[in-house]
């Protein structure tokens, strides 16, 4: 990249260049493609990674600030898996002492070309093995992100979540397929789809997950978000939360859509999750609304838990303050792998408000009565009668 060494020192220059220019990067003799990345997102409208070019990241990428910025990914963007650096290196956030590799943000950007980005994670779940504390980078993280579109892109191998978008607003996924498979006994964990955090205004739609935690999570302040055209095998399905875990911090997740969205082998469908006993956060999940997910044996379809990791004493001696309220479940259908088919388990005092199940239809994979668990619930809606002892209006 000289002419990107060159530009950096004539500024005037950079800038009429920068608005229609296009590169394309091929693999640097230093092993590394992370500075050649980065300048290429700030000083060329289109980056071009040309299909049969593999680039290997191999020190953190920070590529925040861009602006109109294409990146045309035919190819593939991979990260080397040197746990140790990554260790001393990545970038680091408080929530959940998470890190990433990757920081991509600024205003009108694209990401497509049906091209891989590669976590090379089966290093990360071996090492998990040894070291359960391990911490493993995000793959890819849309921080300060502000219009932008991610398509027809395949994630593999990532050592944790595949996708966190944190503190964005108008962020689209589309046709994203991603695959985390392990070729030894240590399995893909905590290896979400998507996670959101304080964002507004994601959509994340048509896309094929295989992976090994949630298929899509909204973590504190998420709002206005829409999921739809799914396909989940192997998740933890599509979750709410966990929400109210960190002491004085208040969490919000309101005005969030999931639609057709097949969740398959999963250990959840749609779940809402918070913490409780002492110690903890609060906050306030409003209008959340699930509308025709399809289950195929998955051990608890329907899942409100406001006893999130708090044993049952420590829940009732405290129980949640992250308050549900306007909750829809609309035609869940399909099938549970065993009898108890939906949990709705609330704290009490009105902690949960006008929760409304309509068009269930669960039935255990090996047939039998289907059983239905709830707990402080005031219910709404026609499948009131499939939870006798809620509450009911
Ligand atoms: C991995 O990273 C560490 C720390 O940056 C470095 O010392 C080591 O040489 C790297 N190992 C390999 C195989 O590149
Ligand atoms: C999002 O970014 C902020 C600011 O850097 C940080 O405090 C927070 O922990 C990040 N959130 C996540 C989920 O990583
Ligand atoms: C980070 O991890 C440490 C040690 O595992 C733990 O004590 C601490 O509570 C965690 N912090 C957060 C913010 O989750
Ligand atoms: C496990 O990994 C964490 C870093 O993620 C590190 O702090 C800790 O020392 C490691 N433990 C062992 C026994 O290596
Ligand atoms: C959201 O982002 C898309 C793609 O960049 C853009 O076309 C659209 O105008 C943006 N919407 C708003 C409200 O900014
Ligand atoms: C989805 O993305 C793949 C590349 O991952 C591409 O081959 C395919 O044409 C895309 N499909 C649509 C409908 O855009
Ligand atoms: C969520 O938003 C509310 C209202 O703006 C704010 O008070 C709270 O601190 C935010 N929580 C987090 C986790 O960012
Ligand atoms: C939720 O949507 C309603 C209706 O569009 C809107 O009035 C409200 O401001 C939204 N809430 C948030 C937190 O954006
Ligand atoms: C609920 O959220 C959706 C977006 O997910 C929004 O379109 C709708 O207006 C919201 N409804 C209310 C009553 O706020
Ligand atoms: C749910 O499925 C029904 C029946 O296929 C369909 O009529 C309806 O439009 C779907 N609703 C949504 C929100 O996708």
């Amino acid at each position: 990249m000289i002419l990107a060494r060159l530009l950096a020192f004539v500024p005037l220059f950079t800038l009429s260049l920068a608005q229609n220019q296009g590169c394309t990067l091929t693999p640097s003799p230093t092993g590394d493609d992370a500075p050649q990345f980065r300048a290429a997102g700030h000083d060329c409208s289109v980056v071009t990674i040309s299909k049969g070019t593999t680039l290997n990241i191999a020190t953190k990428l920070d590529m925040t600030g861009l602006s109109n910025t294409h990146i045309n990914l035919q190819g593939t963007i991979r990260f080397n898996p040197n746990i140790t650096y990554w260790l001393a290196n990545s970038f680091q956030f408080f929530f959940q002492n998470q890190s990433t590799f990757w920081l991509l943000g600024g205003t009108n950007l694209v990401l497509n070309g049906g091209g891989t980005i590669d976590g090379a994670g089966q290093a990360w779940y071996d090492a998990l093995a040894r070291n359960s504390t391990l911490q493993r980078p995000i793959t890819m993280t849309i921080f300060q992100g502000q219009n932008v579109v991610v398509e027809n892109i395949k994630m593999i191998n990532g050592p944790n979540w595949f996708n966190l978008v944190n503190e964005s607003r108008n962020v689209t996924y589309r046709n994203i397929t991603i695959n985390a498979a392990s070729t030894s006994a240590n399995g893909p964990h905590n290896t979400d789809g998507w996670d959101t955090y304080r964002s507004d205004n994601v959509v994340i739609k048509d896309s094929v997950i295989n992976n090994g935690d949630d298929c899509v999570s909204f973590k504190p302040n998420t709002t206005n978000t829409i999921v739809s055209n799914l396909d989940c095998t192997g998740s933890h399905g599509i979750s709410v939360g966990s929400l109210g875990q960190y002491q004085d911090m208040f969490d919000i997740v309101e005005n969030v859509t999931v639609f057709n969205v097949k969740l398959t082998n999963a250990q959840n469908g749609a779940r809402i999750k918070a913490w409780a006993g002492a110690n903890v956060g609060s906050g306030i999940v409003k209008n959340i609304t699930y509308t025709n997910i399809t289950v195929n044996n998955v051990d608890n379809p329907v899942t409100i838990d406001q006893c999130y990791m708090t044993d049952q004493a420590a829940c009732s001696a405290n129980p949640s303050n992250t308050f549900l309220q306007d909750i829809f479940f609309n035609g869940i259908t399909g099938t549970g792998s065993g009898s108890t088919v939906a949990t709705l388990k609330c704290s009490p005092d009105g902690r949960c408000n006008n929760i409304n199940v309509n068009g269930l239809k669960l039935s255990p994979k090996n047939g039998g009565t289907p059983q239905f668990v709830c707990q402080n619930v005031v219910l709404n809606g026609n499948s009131a009668g499939l939870f006798p002892k809620c509450t009911t209006t």
